[in-house]
């Protein structure tokens, strides 16, 4: 079984995704933190991010292993351990500027992520989160759950994240805003796909969430 979860950042969706794959003992793949690896290359080998064709490049030389099991995530580009430096700030402000115009890039990551969810398919499966999943990546997948929550809940989120209170709420507030006017130019990002069921997490605890879609899972099957 192939679950789909696309969201907006701050929506739950990693924390319900990785969720899901442990009760249902799927894999778990993390579609953003593939373009972050490639954000962080491209910042790393001093590439202009506005180049596309070095971007694009960039991309298809990088070496990168990421981890599958939703209990320990681990993202290694060409050989160094990224899994704590992609979550920098500096990517999380970036990323989107690479992800979501460059078409290069997007179909190069999206070959890869098909590759891996092919490759959890004999195994029993995996759930998927990012963007563009149910209607790109995994257009196939037998549950595409679309989660939402509005502003004030993800920012509490991403706030709760960062609990070194390094950042204030209007901070938070201005990269949330930006981070989803920048993602909005991804190819078909968000766009409600046929049979996807929304859901909003605003009001939601994390175990309810999972609850909700595990129950769908097993309606699916
Ligand atoms: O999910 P996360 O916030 O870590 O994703 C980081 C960025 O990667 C997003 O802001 C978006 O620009 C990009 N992304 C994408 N398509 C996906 C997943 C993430 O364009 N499937």
């Amino acid at each position: 079984m192939i679950i789909a979860v696309d969201g907006p950042s701050g929506s739950g969706k990693s924390s319900t995704a990785r969720g899901v794959a442990t009760r249902l003992g799927l894999q778990y793949l993390d579609t953003g933190a593939m373009y972050r690896a490639v954000a962080w290359s491209v910042l790393e080998s001093g590439i202009d991010a506005d180049d596309a064709e070095a971007a694009a490049t960039r991309a298809r030389e990088l070496r990168l292993e990421i981890s599958t099991d939703p209990r320990h995530q681990v993202v290694v580009a060409d050989g160094t351990d990224v899994t704590e430096a992609i979550r920098d700030p500096r990517i999380s402000a970036g990323v989107s500027r690479i992800a979501a115009t460059n078409l290069a890039v997007r179909a190069e990551l999206i070959r890869r992520q098909q590759a891996l969810i092919a490759a959890a398919k004999p195994s029993g499966g995996m759930v998927v989160e990012g963007r563009d999943i149910a209607t790109v990546v995994a257009t196939d997948a037998e549950l595409k759950v679309v989660l939402i929550a509005d502003q004030d809940a993800r920012m509490a989120r991403r706030k709760a994240e960062l609990s070194d209170g390094a950042v204030t709420s209007e901070q938070l507030r201005d990269q949330i805003v930006r981070r989803d006017a920048d993602d909005s130019t991804v190819a078909q990002f968000l766009v409600a796909s046929d049979g996807a069921v929304t859901i909003d997490s605003t009001y939601l605890s994390l175990e309810e969430v999972i609850d909700v879609i595990c129950r769908l899972a097993k309606e699916a099957e």
